[in-house]
């Protein structure tokens, strides 16, 4: 009798930069907030597809450290936007048991969206289904660089000796510390770039790349990632012998 097949190994944390919503929307000769309004819808297929699949946590880079410079006009629809997904989006996250999340330097947004942001959190903290991280206004090095800070202030205080300074310590007061690594990372929209999104955290994360453009996603687009990082070997830096006889898969 043959053996029962092992079930493919699903991404228990997924992390995806949305591009393609400008491009979409002028492909249809349309303001570029359409095309981030069919993005947001795009975000909804999305969750639903990691609650089926059962992934566990998915990060979305909703708007980078960078964003901020795009034309004031984009900027405030995308305030808009935000501000509006979250006052009709979060109930139903919540009814789902998603816990929502935000990092990046939240500082930077209107006390309107901040106050709907710490609701949300509070809301749904001890939801245990799926954990969303959206971030925005966030940036890689930014976020490298504020847990740098912060065990400088530790040093400076006398709390900590520079040589116990290790990956452990410093990965630590990183964001998304307590979630595991990103196992798949998505690129919609054709380009090949991390663009300063989690660079910490996507360490031994398998790539994926698609030129479909992010409102055009779906779960087929989705399932050929999951079934292209079902294929692949992690080897985290071991030979495939030592991974063979290690079980199960190792995670960093
Ligand atoms: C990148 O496309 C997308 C963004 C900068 C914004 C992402 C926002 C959403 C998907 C809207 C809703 C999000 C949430 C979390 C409610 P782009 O504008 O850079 O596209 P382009 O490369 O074609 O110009």
């Amino acid at each position: 009798m043959n053996a029962p097949a092992q079930p493919a190994p699903v991404p228990r944390h997924l992390a995806i930069i949305m591009d393609g919503n400008g491009r979409w929307a002028q492909q249809r000769h349309r303001p570029r907030l359409v095309g981030h309004r069919a993005g947001a819808r795009a975000v909804r297929r999305c969750v639903a597809f990691c609650l089926q699949r059962g992934i566990q946590a998915l990060t979305l880079f909703a708007f980078s450290s960078e964003n901020w410079n795009r034309p004031q006009e984009e900027v405030s629809g995308l305030m808009k936007l935000f501000l509006r997904a979250l006052e009709r989006e979060v109930d139903t996250l919540h009814q789902q048991q998603v816990q929502v999340r935000f990092i990046g330097a939240r500082e930077r947004f209107d006390p309107a969206i901040r106050a709907r942001m710490q609701a949300a959190e509070a809301l749904t903290a001890s939801n245990t289904r799926l954990v969303l991280s959206i971030a925005a206004s966030y940036g890689g090095r930014q976020d490298i660089t504020a847990a740098a800070r912060a065990l400088a202030v530790e040093v400076a205080a006398g709390r900590l000796r520079p040589e116990q300074i290790d990956e452990e310590r410093l990965g630590a007061h990183m964001a998304l510390a307590d979630l595991p690594a990103p196992d798949l990372f998505i690129r919609t929209g054709g380009e090949l770039r991390i663009s300063n999104f989690l660079l910490w955290q996507l360490a031994y994360t398998e790539l994926w790349f698609t030129p479909t453009l992010w409102p055009d996603v779906d779960a087929a687009v989705l399932d050929q990632a999951l079934a292209d990082y079902a294929r692949r070997e992690r080897r985290f830096g071991l030979t495939t012998d030592q991974i063979r006889s290690l079980a199960p898969e190792p995670h960093p």
